[in-house]
């Protein structure tokens, strides 16, 4: 961390003696001040619920620019990712640090479509959740359950582990998502083909049955590695956050990386894809673009608690640079399936069009996220509602990991526990039952 010329002096009205604070310079974006020694100074905590003004860590992966509307993977626009590399060279490069010459991403490939079966018995673990249970449900489960599986690679201490541990979630989490879709469909799993890509394997585990043969559409394909690789990291979001606390305690890399797939279900994160999807079917059932008005109204009144999903960030005060990139993949997977006339699409442009001219979403800089289109071109490659969420966790599993694996390395890193500002009872004894 390169310390800032100037530093923080803190100062209190009752007489206190003031304080200097460190302040840090990143490579862009906001200095931080160290309140690091804070207590042990003053005898006092900081308040920050939601972190809404607080660094939690030093990263140098994801680096998102809210006002301007950019984010960068290691340096690298997101639009540039998503146009000039595939899944396999963004996974690389967030786990690594550098985009892979072709020798290197032939060999990371491989060694991440060597370990893309689970072991046999995880079927025998899927049998003990209803076929009606939410893949989500499943998700934790099943990635919770790998650190059953695969003993040799549980120790977060030891780099070898951890890089085994990283190549095989990045590896499983198609094979594990597929198994619960065909689950709860009632259909036998696929094996996974490695001949095929990362994205078209996970298409023929899906919907490839033994009886008949499956052709990858490469828009699909394509489509879906674009979804992958939108969605592979964005910074310190709750559930990496979840993922970096969880693993500060030093559990297992697969248990850190099942604690993230749990946060990120929650509507106001990873399950807004469903969310919004839902919104948008409610909406089509009301009477559909006519009743946007209507909608809308319910969405500024406060007492509604009724939200335009896939709209809002708590980092981007502009247009989300991901939800462009998914409106264009959007139109072409709809042209593609001749769908172009689709109208959820119709609806949700008319949504789009309503809101960024509506004063409640301008004066609050309100614009649409990766969520808003991302559930249109799920459901249009035929991917159930329910498993956008799952699709989601399989993407971000490589973040997940990238933003562990930095925190184990860096020798400023603790275990994650916050403080409090106590509001509860002060000290008082216990009475005897008859008497309280
Ligand atoms: N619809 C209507 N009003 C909204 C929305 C929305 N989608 N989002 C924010 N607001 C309002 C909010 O009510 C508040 O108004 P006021 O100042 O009058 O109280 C103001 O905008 C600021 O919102 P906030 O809730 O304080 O902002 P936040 O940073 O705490 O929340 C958010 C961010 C993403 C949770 C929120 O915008 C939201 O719930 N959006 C809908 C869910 C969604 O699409 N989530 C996906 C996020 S992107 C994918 C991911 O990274 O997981």
């Amino acid at each position: 961390m390169k310390l800032a010329d100037n530093k923080a002096t803190l100062s209190f009205s009752n007489g206190s003696p003031s304080v200097d604070l460190p302040v840090y310079q990143g490579n862009v974006g906001p200095d931080v001040i160290d309140i690091r020694k804070l207590y042990a100074q003053t005898g006092m905590f900081t308040y920050d619920p939601g972190f809404l003004s607080t660094a939690s860590c030093q990263s140098a992966i994801t680096y998102i620019d809210g006002d301007k509307g950019e984010l960068l993977y290691r340096g690298y626009p997101i639009e540039q990712l998503a146009t000039q590399c595939d899944f396999m060279e963004t996974c690389h490069l967030l786990l690594y640090g550098n985009l892979p010459d072709a020798a290197a991403k032939i060999d990371f490939t491989k060694r991440v479509t060597n370990h893309t079966m689970v072991n046999e018995q995880m079927q025998f673990f899927l049998r003990g959740f209803r076929r009606d249970a939410h893949p989500m449900a499943i998700m934790t489960g099943l990635v919770g359950a790998l650190s059953a599986f695969y003993h040799d690679s549980t120790d977060i201490n030891n780099p070898e582990h951890r890089e085994i541990s990283a190549i095989r979630l990045i590896a499983k989490m198609p094979t594990l998502v597929a198994m619960a879709y065909k689950y709860s469909a009632g259909q036998p799993y696929m094996y996974p083909k490695n001949k095929l890509s990362y994205a078209g394997n996970f298409l023929h585990m899906m919907f490839a049955n033994p009886c008949e043969d499956y052709e990858v559409n490469p828009v699909i394909e394509r489509a879906l590695d674009r979804i992958f690789v939108l969605h592979a990291d964005h910074e310190q979001n709750a559930s990496t956050s979840t993922v970096r606390l969880c693993g500060s305690s030093g559990t297992n890399p697969f248990a850190a990386i099942a604690a993230g797939v749990a946060c990120l279900w929650g509507p106001a994160h990873g399950g807004a894809n469903e969310a919004c999807l839902n919104m948008l079917e409610d909406i089509q059932r009301m009477g559909g673009v006519s009743k946007v008005g209507q909608f809308m109204d319910q969405v500024k009144d406060k007492n509604s608690n009724v939200k335009l999903m896939g709209f809002g960030h708590r980092v981007y005060k502009n247009y989300d640079p991901r939800a462009k990139l998914m409106q264009e993949t959007c139109k072409e997977v709809l042209t593609s399936l001749g769908l172009e006339n689709d109208p959820l699409f119709k609806l949700a442009m008319a949504l789009e069009k309503i809101a960024l001219e509506d004063d409640y979403f301008v004066q609050r800089k309100l614009y649409p996220n990766v969520d808003f289109y991302s559930g249109i071109v799920q459901r249009a490659i035929g991917i159930p509602v329910s498993l956008f969420t799952a699709i989601f966790a399989l993407a971000r599993t490589v973040g997940w990991i990238a933003q562990l694996n930095e925190m184990i390395g860096d020798p400023e890193y603790k275990i994650g526990r916050p403080r409090q500002l106590f509001t509860g009872s002060v000290r008082r004894d216990v009475l005897p039952i008859a008497q309280r």
